[in-house]
């Protein structure tokens, strides 16, 4: 895929280029839907599969969990706080917002001594990353990964990605956007492309409530970095494959480094997740034939480029073998001479064990290979399977989920549950029912004689292989929660600028659809581990004239908004709803009277949702999760100031000095919510 289709106005810094040209039918070739294109939305659907849910049969927990869920639903109290332009964190009246670990902070619980602008790779290596994502606070006891401390644990989360501009000295005064720094002389700077890989990955880091009521870092043998060149393991079908054999792991267990963590999961047995999203573009692949692009289709499927990567890492002057890895081409004469399989240890699921600094990270393949925006767990049952969903965040990509083949057993439970299972992907029937297809080699197409000769080349290939057994092509699934109260599934389906009127169907129901949607289900009899479900549409997102909620009544003043992302449920069944309007479209267009991208809270029996949260210029609102008492509830801000054009950088006129103001550079960072009252987070 061209590089330059990242100028096209639908994709972003921050986003993958759309690479599935397969011919997968979608709903409207499959038939015209039944119920016509408003008739398919939200309880239409419920309505006409309500037998299908197989409510007789649900266990007893179930049923009573489910009455329970269809009250009034849980307490939101929380004044909307209204749209926003400012170059500022504002949340309710009666609640209170602390900045904490911006890019930079040293994990060793002191002061930042220097701008991030001045900090060599080594200093960064030893600090938080930039732009946060997926996060989770992990309670200091250790024993579960939502029960223990309300002051004191284990803040772990992502960087999905940097901003060079933001990170070097040198930028300053020179023309360049979102994006790379120009090559000089023909080459990048070792020292810089060091600090951007060890800017990427994940931050460990021990925070705790001090006696006045703020959080601070405090100095632990746990607080680590895991980054772009981390030595970590490869576990599952694809450990030692011939396709992830390269010149530093000639038997194909050992990559270096997680690249684009986007969203995360947490494990039953406590257990942090990191989810590779955008690595494509990090590598590239110049090999031809007849002077064109000749790429193996587990490269050419996942868009790797063919002209620069992303960051031009692999132009370092004498670039030595951390640097050339990023380039995947055919170099040497065998896959054990180069790194042409290189990328193919990037797009998977990473485990890291918080509280054991000394254990190596390991890249689970049994959860398939994509532009993971996260994982999310279904609730752990003793002597039942462990269910995992993931959704491929790019245009017309696929839901999936992962059933273990061992139950759980919480005495013995660990990441090798893994390992051994079958991934799925999602069909959403257009009567409101779906299927899951199982990604299985030697079942249905997937075959030797379909090009697939083991379950590693499935799961390398998890794409072609969804392609290939008929899968939904969705518009661009993100996050997914699970409702603690009735075990329904929910994903956000961002947008999809792209999608067309023959390609409308019920489950993506907008052509040109620039403010996405929010998809649900219910797995048949409750069971996490089914492979029939029941959907709806819980709410298709946008301006008044052009949204839906539950109730059917459109979205207003006080809860409008477009492109919904980060997704959460907390304990009590509030669900936390994060947006990220792309950096080309805030503020522009369509787009533009949705302001700075926020957070909303939603009732989801009821519908009712409420803008609780608005964030500073150019930033994107992603990460949540409380402390256990839901009494301090930790989110991130990513990229402010992303929307500063290249000119107006040149000129020194950046658009957010979030959060520390004045001359500083716009700095990614978490925040901390309280309530005044000291009361739960939304009520
Ligand atoms: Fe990294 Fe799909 O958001
Ligand atoms: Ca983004
Ligand atoms: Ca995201
Ligand atoms: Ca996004």
């Amino acid at each position: 895929m061209p590089n330059d289709l990242q100028n096209l106005y639908d994709i972003d810094a921050g986003d993958e280029v759309p690479s599935n040209h397969s011919p997968n039918p979608t709903f409207r070739d499959i038939a015209e839907a039944r119920l016509g294109r408003r008739g398919m939305l939200m309880g239409g659907i419920a309505t006409a599969v309500v037998g299908f849910i197989g409510a007789g049969s649900r266990p007893v927990a179930a049923q009573g969990a489910a009455q329970a869920a269809t009250a009034a639903g849980p307490v939101i109290g929380s004044k909307p706080v209204p749209l926003s332009v400012a170059d500022t964190v504002v949340v309710p009246e009666g609640y209170s917002a602390q900045v904490l670990i911006p890019h930079g902070t040293p994990l060793n619980g002191q002061p930042a001594t220097k701008s991030v602008l001045e900090m060599t790779a080594a200093e960064q290596e030893q600090a938080i990353g930039t732009h946060h994502d997926g996060m989770h606070f992990f309670p200091i006891e250790g024993r579960e990964p939502d029960q223990g401390s309300n002051t004191d644990g284990l803040l772990v989360l992502n960087h999905e990605y940097v901003a060079p501009r933001f990170m070097h000295a040198s930028a300053a005064g020179k023309s360049i956007g979102d994006t790379r720094m120009p090559l000089t002389n023909g080459a990048r700077d070792g020292e810089e492309v060091r600090k951007e890989i060890f800017g990427h990955g994940v931050s460990v880091v021990r925070v705790a409530k001090q006696g006045n009521g703020q959080w601070a870092v405090v100095a632990d043998p746990r607080n680590r970095r895991i980054h772009g060149a981390t030595p970590m393991e490869i576990a599952g079908p694809v450990r030692g494959h011939a396709l992830v054999r390269t010149r530093y792991s000639a038997d194909g267990t050992r990559v270096r480094g997680t690249l684009n963590n986007c969203a995360h999961g947490v494990t039953p047995w406590n257990t942090y997740l990191t989810a590779e999203e955008n690595w494509a573009g990090y590598f590239r692949n110049t090999d031809q034939v007849d002077q064109r692009p000749a790429l193996p289709r587990e490269h050419a499927r996942y868009g790797v480029p063919t002209g620069q990567a992303r960051y031009n890492w692999d132009q370092v002057q004498g670039g030595g073998d951390e640097f050339v890895r990023f380039n995947v081409s055919r170099i040497g004469a065998a896959a054990t001479e180069d790194y042409r399989n290189e990328v193919n240890a990037f797009g998977w699921i990473v485990e890291i064990d918080p509280f054991n600094a000394n254990a190596v990270p390991v890249k689970r393949t049994g959860l398939g290979r994509f532009a993971h925006e996260g994982v999310v767990f279904g609730p752990a049952r003793e002597g039942r399977p462990v269910v995992a969903y993931s959704g491929d965040d790019s245009m017309f990509e696929y839901i999936y989920k992962f059933v273990s083949a061992r139950p759980f057993n919480r005495a013995t439970a660990n990441g090798s549950l893994l390992d051994d299972g079958v991934l799925y992907v999602a069909k959403f029937n257009a009567d409101g029912t779906g299927e899951w297809l199982p990604l299985q080699h030697g079942v249905g197409p997937l075959t030797a004689a379909n090009g697939f000769a083991d379950q590693g080349e499935v799961l390398v290939n998890t794409r072609l292989a969804a392609d290939t057994v008929g899968a939904t092509k969705m518009d661009r699934p993100e996050w997914g929660a699970v409702d603690p109260r009735d075990g329904r599934v929910y994903f956000t389906l961002t947008n999809n600028p792209r999608r067309t009127e023959a390609q409308v169907e019920p489950a993506n129901p907008r052509a040109r659809n620039q403010f996405g949607q929010i998809i649900r289900w219910r797995e048949a009899n409750d069971d996490h581990a089914a492979t029939r479900f029941a959907w709806d549409l819980f709410v298709i997102a946008g301006p008044e004239s052009d949204s839906r909620t539950m109730t059917g009544a459109p979205l207003g003043t006080d809860n409008m908004f477009a492109c919904p992302d980060g997704l959460w449920f907390d304990a009590d069944g509030r669900l936390w709803i994060q947006t990220d309007i792309g950096e080309n479209e805030q503020l522009r267009g369509n787009l533009a009277p949705f302001g700075n991208n926020a957070m909303l809270v939603a009732n989801p029996i009821t519908g009712e949702i409420r803008r609780f949260m608005t964030g500073p210029i150019g930033q994107e609102t992603t990460g949540v999760v409380t402390t256990p008492d839901r009494r301090t509830m930790f989110i991130n801000q990513q990229h402010p100031g992303a929307t500063t054009s290249a000119a107006d950088f040149a000129a020194g006129r950046i658009n957010s000095r979030w959060p520390h103001g004045g001359a500083g550079v716009p700095l990614s960072a978490t925040v901390v919510i309280t309530k005044n009252d000291g009361g739960i987070i939304g009520t």
